[in-house]
C-alpha cells in the first residue's frame, strides 16, 4: 500500500533523493567507497560540502557577507549557542509564539537578560503577535518563523531596523522565498525540509560572527565554525551529502518560486476543507495559518482517535498532533507530493460522511 508521510520531523524526503542515495550508497561517484567511509578532508567530500553550500547560496540568494554552516546538536543547541555568542551583557528580545519559542527563551535566560516583547500565550498560541516594542539597543530579536506544534507561521517578519533579527526556521526553511538580508542569523534542524536529522543549518552574517563573544568552548563558538568552514571537527558527512541531494532536487524543481506555489496549493486544499464545513476545525488563526504544519481538531477526542487509526490503516502516516497539545496535524513539507494531500482530503471527506 502506498504510504503518505505526514510526520512532523524527521519527515519525508524526496523519493528521487532516496533513490539516488541508494544507488550511490556503496560507491560514491564510482570511487568504490561509500560517502560514509571517506575522509571529511578528501576531495570527494569537499566537492559535496562545497556544492551543498553553493546550492543554499543559489536557492536563497544569500549575500556574500553571510556564512552557511553545517553544525550538530540540532536546533535545540542553537537555543543556547545564540545567547552564548551574541548576548554579551545587554538584553535580547524574544517573541513567544509557542512551544519552540518558549524553549529558546528558557535557554537564553541562562545567559543574560531576556525581554519577551510579544506573546500569543493568552490565546493558546493560536496566532502570531503583530505589535512589538523592541528594547532600545537590544542585542538581537529572536522569532520562531513557524511553530511546528501550534501550526502558526509568520507571513511578515518584524522590521527590527539595525537590530539583528534571528529566526528559528526549523520547520519552514526553504519552503518559500526569503530576503536573507533582513536577518542576522537563521537556523534550522535539517530533518524537516532539507535532509535527515543530525545536521543543523546556520546562516549567519559575518559581523555577528566577528562580534561574537570570546572565551566560549571551541565547539560552541560561531567563530570556530565560520573560520573552519564547518570542518573544525568531523561533520555529519552522510547528512550533508543528503542535504546536497535535496538542494539539487529543489533547484531542479525550479527553486523557491516553484516550491512556494506548490506549498500554497497543498495547504490551500486542507484549509479550504476546514472552511467549507464544521467537522474539521483548524486551530490556528486564519491569517497566521502555517503552510507546513496544518493543525486541526475533530468534534471529539474519540473521533480524533478513530480518524487517526483509520487514516493510518489507509496509509496516511503521522497525523497525530504533538503529544503536548493533542488533536491532529498534517505536516506537508516540501517533499510531500501534492497527490498525498489530495488523497488525504478524499479520505477526510469519506471519514466525515461515515461519522
Ligand atoms: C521550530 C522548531 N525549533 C526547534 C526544534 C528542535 O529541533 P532539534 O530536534 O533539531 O533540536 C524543532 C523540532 O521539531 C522545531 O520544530
Amino acid at each position: 500500500m502506498k504510504k503518505h508521510n505526514f510526520y512532523a520531523g524527521p519527515a519525508i524526503l524526496p523519493q528521487e533523493v532516496l533513490e539516488k542515495a541508494k544507488a550511490e550508497l556503496t560507491s560514491l561517484n564510482g570511487i568504490g567507497l561509500s560517502v560514509m567511509e571517506i575522509s571529511h578532508r578528501s576531495k570527494d567530500f569537499d566537492a559535496i560540502i562545497t556544492s551543498a553550500e553553493e546550492n543554499f547560496k543559489k536557492l536563497l540568494n544569500i549575500p556574500d557577507n553571510y556564512h552557511v554552516l553545517f553544525l550538530q546538536g540540532g536546533a535545540s543547541q542553537q537555543f543556547g549557542m545564540i545567547p552564548m555568542n551574541l548576548l554579551k551583557g545587554g538584553t535580547a528580545d524574544y517573541v513567544n509564539t509557542g512551544a519552540w519559542a518558549k524553549k529558546a527563551i528558557k535557554e537564553a535566560k541562562l545567559f543574560g537578560n531576556v525581554n519577551v516583547v510579544a506573546s500569543s500565550e493568552d490565546k493558546n498560541f493560536s496566532y502570531i503577535p503583530k505589535e512589538y516594542n523592541f528594547t532600545d539597543d537590544c542585542e538581537y530579536v529572536h522569532i520562531t518563523s513557524n511553530e511546528t506544534i501550534g501550526g502558526v507561521q509568520f507571513n511578515d517578519f518584524p522590521d527590527t531596523g539595525d537590530i539583528p533579527l534571528i529566526a528559528d526556521m526549523s520547520s519552514d526553511i526553504m519552503s518559500k522565498k526569503l530576503d536573507i538580508s533582513n536577518f542576522g542569523l537563521i537556523y534550522a534542524g535539517a530533518q524537516k525540509n532539507i535532509g535527515p536529522s543530525g545536521v543543523t543549518l546556520v546562516i549567519i552574517r559575518d559581523d555577528l560572527v566577528k562580534n561574537s563573544a570570546d572565551g566560549i568552548t571551541t565547539m560552541l563558538s560561531y567563530k570556530t565554525h565560520a573560520e573552519k568552514k564547518s570542518l573544525y571537527n568531523t561533520p555529519p558527512s552522510f547528512g550533508i551529502y543528503i542535504i546536497k541531494l535535496v538542494t539539487d532536487w529543489l533547484i531542479e524543481l525550479g527553486g523557491l518560486d516553484e516550491i512556494e506555489k506548490i506549498n500554497a496549493e497543498k495547504a490551500g486544499l486542507l484549509y479550504d476543507k476546514f472552511d467549507s464545513g464544521d467537522f474539521y476545525n483548524g486551530t490556528a488563526n486564519k491569517e497566521d495559518r502555517s503552510k507546513m504544519n496544518v493543525t486541526f481538531r475533530l468534534p471529539s477526542e474519540e473521533l480524533e482517535k478513530k480518524f487517526i487509526e483509520e487514516a493510518t490503516a489507509a496509509g496516511f502516516i503521522g497525523l497525530k498532533g504533538h503529544r503536548s497539545v493533542g488533536g491532529c496535524r498534517a505536516s506537508i513539507y516540501n517533499a510531500l507530493p501534492l497527490e498525498s494531500v489530495q488523497e488525504l482530503v478524499k479520505f477526510m471527506d469519506e471519514f466525515e460522511k461515515n461519522n
